[in-house]
């Protein structure tokens, strides 16, 4: 599955573009600020339904203007897709795949699969659990229809038992009932995190462990908040324990405080914490080790291979973890993004598409 085409219609500091990517290997080069991470935010806009850079689709929209469009094709074996999205200033969003209205996002995303490594990515391994949270139901959402479903009903249940205890004199009736729907959601959720994570730390311990030479062993841990059960049943049970446990305090925080919304994610470098212990560099390479894992995990679930976006990380990367990038991605649409082309980028992909980036303008 790759993309080969990409129009833009006043999209970030891009008037209007149309450009045409290689099935491999793209690069794109250009001075600082210029465009390079509109550029591929475009991209993923047109697999994902949003931007990976903000949360307010409004803001891609062109300086002074009304409204952004993006329109991709994409290409797999014979079949052609071409997915259409506009964004207008009240952040309505019309989303068109192959002519017809797309109304939920999960239909979609079935279709182009992209894992993006940027230097953000350090923050998932360094900071606060949310972070870590937010990549497991990303990318887990975007595979799996069942588990997107599954965390919205947990999450507005949640926010629905939120609302519910701020209120003077919570009904315990009204209560009960949001408990039940957060302990069947929550119990699918957790279920579906831990079958994920696994995949997931298999996978990157193996990434790990050859992008270091196997001077490294990196182990992924799921750290739910709550206890987990042999059973769906037992699930349930743990997760209800967990909420009357806490009442108490639910009523006296006015807020729920027990549940998979707390969950947490743990590296472990060589037997140590990363996130607590590791150096920049350690944590980086965990950040790659686990996006390249999705990777993996989208081969594994989809049976097609992922398009990869590498924005500003190549020149942190040495040159074993570029090569290791070389050797195992073969099979991928690559794009990636530089302010410069170096001899070991072109030494690395000769046929690559160079696409220079100057002021929103492709300049060959
Ligand atoms: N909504 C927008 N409308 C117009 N220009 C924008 C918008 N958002 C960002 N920009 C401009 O895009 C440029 C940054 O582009 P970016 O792709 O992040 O650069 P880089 O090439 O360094 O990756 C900046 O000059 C910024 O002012
Ligand atoms: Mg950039």
């Amino acid at each position: 599955m790759y993309i080969d085409h990409l129009e833009v219609k006043n999209f970030r500091n891009y008037e209007e573009l149309s450009v045409d990517f290689d099935p491999r290997v793209n690069l794109i080069v250009g001075r600082n600020a210029q465009g390079k991470t509109n550029l591929i935010e475009a991209v993923y806009m047109t697999s994902m339904g949003r931007s990976f850079r903000t949360a307010r689709d409004s803001d891609v929209i062109r300086f002074g203007q009304e409204r952004a469009h993006v329109k991709a094709t994409a290409a797999k074996s014979l079949i052609r897709t071409t997915v259409e999205v506009t964004v207008n200033r009240q952040s309505k969003k019309s989303i068109l795949k192959d002519g017809s209205h797309v109304r939920k996002l999960s239909e979609m995303m079935e279709n182009i699969l992209i894992v993006v490594f940027s230097p953000e990515d350090l923050r998932i391994v360094k900071e606060e659990p949310e972070k870590r949270r937010r990549f497991i139901d990303r990318e887990l959402a975007q595979i799996r229809p069942a588990y997107y479903a599954s965390l919205a009903d947990y999450k507005k249940a949640l926010s629905q038992r939120n609302i519910l205890l701020k209120e003077e004199r919570p009904d315990p009736a009204i209560l009960s009932v949001f408990d039940e729907q957060l302990i069947i959601a929550g119990a699918d959720v957790m279920r579906m995190r831990r079958e994920f994570l696994d995949q997931i730390a298999a996978y990157s311990g193996s990434i790990h462990a050859s992008i270091t030479n196997g001077a490294e062993a990196l182990a992924l841990k799921y750290v739910p908040n709550v206890s987990e059960g042999e059973t769906k049943s037992d699930q349930q049970a743990l997760l209800r324990d967990a909420l009357s446990e806490s009442l108490d305090t639910d009523l006296r925080l006015r807020t729920t405080s027990r549940g998979p919304h707390k969950d947490d994610m743990e590296f472990f470098v060589n037997g140590i914490n990363a996130r607590k212990y590791g150096s920049q560099g350690q944590q980086r390479t965990c950040a790659l080790s686990l996006k390249l894992a999705d990777l993996d995990f989208i081969r594994q679930e989809t049976g097609e291979e992922g398009i990869l976006i590498l924005d500003d990380v190549m020149s942190e990367l040495d040159q074993v973890r570029r090569e290791y990038l070389v050797r195992t991605l073969s099979n991928n649409q690559l794009f990636i993004t530089a302010t410069d082309v170096d001899e070991g980028l072109l030494a690395a992909y000769p046929d690559a598409r160079i696409l220079r980036i100057e002021a929103g303008r492709v300049a060959g």
